[in-house]
This record gives C-alpha cells, sequence and structure tokens, in this order.
C-alpha cells in the first residue's frame, strides 16, 4: 500500500479529494464477505467470474429476470463467454444471481455496471445509473463501499449518483460509506485481453474511500492503479475512449483522401506500423459501432458546455465517422454501376452485422445504417453472421428484429448481385466467399492476399 499513500498525498496536493472528519470505525463485519454487481452485461458478467475465480463470493443483481434466470442454471447469454466458465462458479456456490436488491444488505461492497447510452438528442442518459443508486440506497449499510463503473462524465461519481444514495439512505458518504469510480477496460472478442490481466484505474471520494476501493480490486485484479479522485478516473475513461474516435476518424478521412489517389490505406498503415516508436495503427472501416466509441465522448462534449468549453476534435471526429457508411454505399453503387446494375433491386449479402470482428454484440453497429441506407436505395438486403443468427428485438432497429442470418452454402451466396464486408469475423471463410461471390465490397480488408473470382473493390 506504499505506492497508494503516495498518490494519496499528491492528490491532497491538488485537493481533489473530499476530506472527511473523523471517520466512524467503518470495518465491515467479517460475515459479509459478498460482493453485489449490479447490471450483469457484457461488462457485469466477466468482472463477477473474475472475483469468483480469485475467492470472492459474488452476488450479481439485474432488472432482466431472463439474465437471472439463465445465470441460475449456469447458461451463458454471451457469445464469448462459455457456459461452463459460468457453471464453474455455480455449482460452487460462488455465483448467484438475483433481481431482489434487499439481499445487498447483506454484502460489503456493490459494483454498479448499468448502460450509461445518450438519450434520442444525443445527451447523457444517466438514468440506468440513478435508478440503481436510488434500489441501492434503502440497503446500505454502514462501512458499505459502492463503486460506479459504467462511463460518464466526470462529476457523476461525487455528484448525482452520491446525492441519490445519501438521499435514500440517510448515510454519508465518506463518512458512513466508501464511493469511489473505477471505468471498465473490457476489450470483448480479444482473445490476448485477459479481465485480471489489465489495469484497473480507481478514484475515490475520499482517501479512504480510494484505499477500501483499492483493497477491493487488488483482491481480484493483478494490477489497481489509483488516482486522486472520481472525476479523475471518470475523466480518464474518456480520455481512452475520445483517442480511439479521434484517431479512427484521422484514418478514415486519410483513407478517402488515399483512394482519390490511387494509394491503399491498408498498405500505407502496415508500413507505417513498422516505426517502433510515435505511431500507432488503427484501421478504418464503415462507421463507428458499440456501446462507447460512438457515445461516450459526446458524455464529455455535453459536460464541457456547462464550464463553456467546447470539444472540436470529439465533434470532427464525430462527423467523420458518422459519415463512412454513406462514402461505402457510394462505392457499392458506383461498382454495381460498373456491371450495369443499379442499387434499386440488386440483392446485396451484408456479411458481418457485429459491430466488431469476434463478437455477438450488435449495439449502434454500422452494419445496421448501412442496411438501411441501401434499403431506402430500393436495394434487397440479407446479412450474414455467425454471431448473430437472428437479429433481436431493439429500440434503435425494430424493424429488422426476427430477420435471420443467411446460411452459409455456396448457391445461395452466388445469388447475390454483391457482398459488402462490414466487420471481419474470424470465423467467415473469406476464401470460399472470394469463389461463390459475384463482387465484394470490402471496407476491413478481409480479402487481403486471397486468390479470388470475384471482383474485389475496397470501401
Ligand atoms: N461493453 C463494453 O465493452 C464496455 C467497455 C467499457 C465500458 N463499458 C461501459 O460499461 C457500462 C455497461 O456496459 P455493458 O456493455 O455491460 O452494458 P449491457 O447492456 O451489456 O449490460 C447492462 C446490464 O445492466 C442491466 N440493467 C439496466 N438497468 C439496470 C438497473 N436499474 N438495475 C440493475 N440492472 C440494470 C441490464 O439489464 C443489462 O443486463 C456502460 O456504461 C458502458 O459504457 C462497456
Amino acid at each position: 500500500m506504499r505506492g497508494l499513500f503516495l498518490l494519496i498525498s499528491q492528490g491532497q496536493r491538488e485537493s481533489r479529494f473530499v476530506m472527511m472528519d473523523a471517520t466512524p470505525n467503518l470495518d465491515i463485519p467479517p460475515t459479509r464477505s459478498t460482493i453485489a454487481i449490479v447490471g450483469l452485461g457484457y461488462v457485469g458478467l466477466p468482472l463477477s467470474l473474475q472475483f469468483c475465480r480469485r475467492g470472492s463470493p459474488v452476488l450479481g443483481l439485474d432488472i432482466d429476470p431472463k439474465k437471472i434466470e439463465l445465470l441460475n442454471a449456469a447458461k451463458s447469454y454471451i457469445h464469448h463467454i462459455p457456459s461452463e466458465t459460468i457453471h464453474e462458479q455455480v455449482s460452487t456456490g460462488k455465483l448467484r444471481a438475483t433481481t431482489d436488491f434487499s439481499e445487498i444488505a447483506t454484502c460489503r461492497a456493490v459494483i454498479i455496471c448499468v448502460p450509461t447510452p445518450l438519450n434520442k438528442n444525443r445527451e447523457p442518459d444517466i438514468s440506468y445509473v440513478l435508478s440503481t443508486g436510488q434500489a441501492i440506497a434503502p440497503h446500505l449499510k454502514p462501512g458499505m463501499l459502492v463503486v460506479l463503473e459504467s462511463t460518464t462524465y466526470p462529476g457523476t461519481t461525487d455528484g448525482e449518483l452520491r446525492e441519490v444514495l445519501e438521499a435514500g439512505s440517510g448515510l454519508s458518504a465518506g463518512k458512513d460509506f466508501f464511493l469511489a469510480f473505477s471505468p471498465e477496460r473490457e476489450d470483448p472478442g480479444n482473445p490476448d485481453s485477459v479481465v485480471a490481466k489489465i489495469p484497473k484505474i480507481v478514484g475515490g471520494y475520499s482517501p479512504k474511500c480510494l484505499e477500501k476501493a483499492v483493497e477491493l480490486y487488488r483482491c481480484a485484479l493483478d494490477s489497481v492503479v489509483p488516482v486522486s479522485s472520481c472525476r479523475a478516473a471518470e475523466a480518464t475513461k474518456l480520455l481512452e475512449n475520445i483517442f480511439r474516435s479521434v484517431n479512427i476518424a484521422l484514418v478514415n478521412e486519410l483513407k478517402l483522401v488515399y483512394e482519390a489517389m490511387g494509394i491503399d490505406i491498408w498498405e500505407v498503415i502496415e508500413a507505417a506500423k513498422t516505426k517502433p516508436f510515435g505511431f500507432m495503427p488503427f484501421y478504418p472501416g464503415p462507421g463507428l459501432g458499440g456501446h462507447c466509441i460512438p457515445i461516450d465522448p459526446f458524455y464529455l462534449t455535453w459536460k464541457a458546455r456547462e464550464f463553456g468549453m467546447s470539444t472540436r476534435f470529439i465533434e470532427l471526429a464525430g462527423e467523420i465517422n458518422t459519415s463512412m457508411p454513406e462514402h461505402v454505399v457510394h462505392r457499392l453503387a458506383d461498382a454495381l454501376n460498373e456491371t450495369g446494375k443499379p442499387l434499386r433491386n440488386s440483392r446485396i449479402l451484408l456479411v458481418g452485422l457485429a459491430y466488431k470482428a469476434n463478437v455477438d454484440d450488435d449495439r449502434e453497429s454500422p452494419g445496421y445504417v448501412l442496411m438501411d441506407k441501401l434499403v431506402s436505395k430500393g436495394a434487397l438486403v440479407s446479412f450474414y453472421d455467425p454471431y448473430i443468427p437472428v437479429i433481436r428485438p431493439s429500440r434503435e432497429h425494430g424493424h429488422w428484429a426476427g430477420t435471420k442470418s443467411i446460411a452459409w452454402d455456396r448457391q445461395v451466396i452466388e445469388s447475390f448481385d454483391a457482398v459488402l464486408i462490414a466487420t471481419a469475423h474470424r470465423d467467415v471463410n473469406y476464401q470460399q466467399l472470394g469463389q461463390w461471390a459475384n463482387l465484394i465490397v470490402d471496407t476491413r480488408n478481409a480479402m487481403h492476399g486471397l486468390e479470388c473470382s470475384a471482383r474485389i473493390v475496397k470501401a
């Protein structure tokens, strides 16, 4: 803990901590060893399993009774998490799930991993965080630790969340209970990404809150990185995601410029990657997807306005990234045109509907934007995705709900006028695709180096 105390004293110099009066003895009774994890999605479930693996029992909470039922039956609902992994923890009693928030009273800590989307005006929607806070508050006990993991703007944890917890419990943060923020760095679909090995940023509401949160995560993770405040931890997560969004926009723009010059951006990135310092590769694509990169930067944009600040990089990156599907549709229309076909009534197969490779997550996927744009121009659109056999109901893409992935079959694929690769899953046989398809518009360089009879157009 020496390093921690050093960092705490730096934090105090910057006066980011809230200093409390002499705290009562908040040591947690040894009987309360369970950790409650609220929100058992892409973030909450892997985190729960990691705590269990290192010996901490976990009580999982979610408002979705279907998830609770599946978890207690040791069945996975996330493609890259095998049911056997869940079974190992459920069968030994380490992991149990419930919708009953009153059980939180028996836990020593509560970690919140609920969604933080944008509302229809593209402003932060922290209602899930606040309703979770309201559900936790009546069961909060002295000495408990509450940690928010959901990505959000600086000031959510020590502002809105703290107020809700204090109002509903009658307890004070930093005095009666501990409060912290620790952003998630989950990298779904990356087989080299192991939750335990990813350093965990932690910021506390007070020095004691930080100490308790660091102690909690050290139980489960190899490396914990304390920062001076909840706000610094919230801002760290936003920096990471803004960095990605801006760099992806940069390569997307360069792709268009180089395309006009007859230069292949993919070849250029491969060459630039050989520089052993000062360069990090980012790759172009048909637009941004997922729960984080298209959304989180705008949490900062919104908050910055309160301080009279603008976020021009974020907005420019957003503009470039959201214009990419339009570019891809133009490339596809031009490629069809060269074979004497209009988009109208052409049969188009979109390959890869998930927002990134090797996952079943289709939230904010540019694949939907592409399919909608193609349909609006009269094209007849189908999709193939080995991770998404059927499109689930959702608020954003309700009109696609129930649509099934086509079968991977030569005759079926030959019947399409064009194939559009939007996401390059590992499990797709691109060699066969290159032999079966007529025309492939490739936004991911998936066909690079393959012998094909199809015409390949990069987009
Ligand atoms: N998915 C990622 O790769 C990733 C990575 C880093 C950070 N994050 C952030 O983590 C947070 C969670 O993301 P996710 O991808 O796990 O979302 P998710 O949609 O997969 O899971 C969220 C879960 O919370 C549940 N939930 C919603 N409201 C609730 C409530 N009031 N009480 C209890 N449960 C509730 C939902 O039913 C769902 O199971 C978000 O802020 C996201 O930005 C996600």
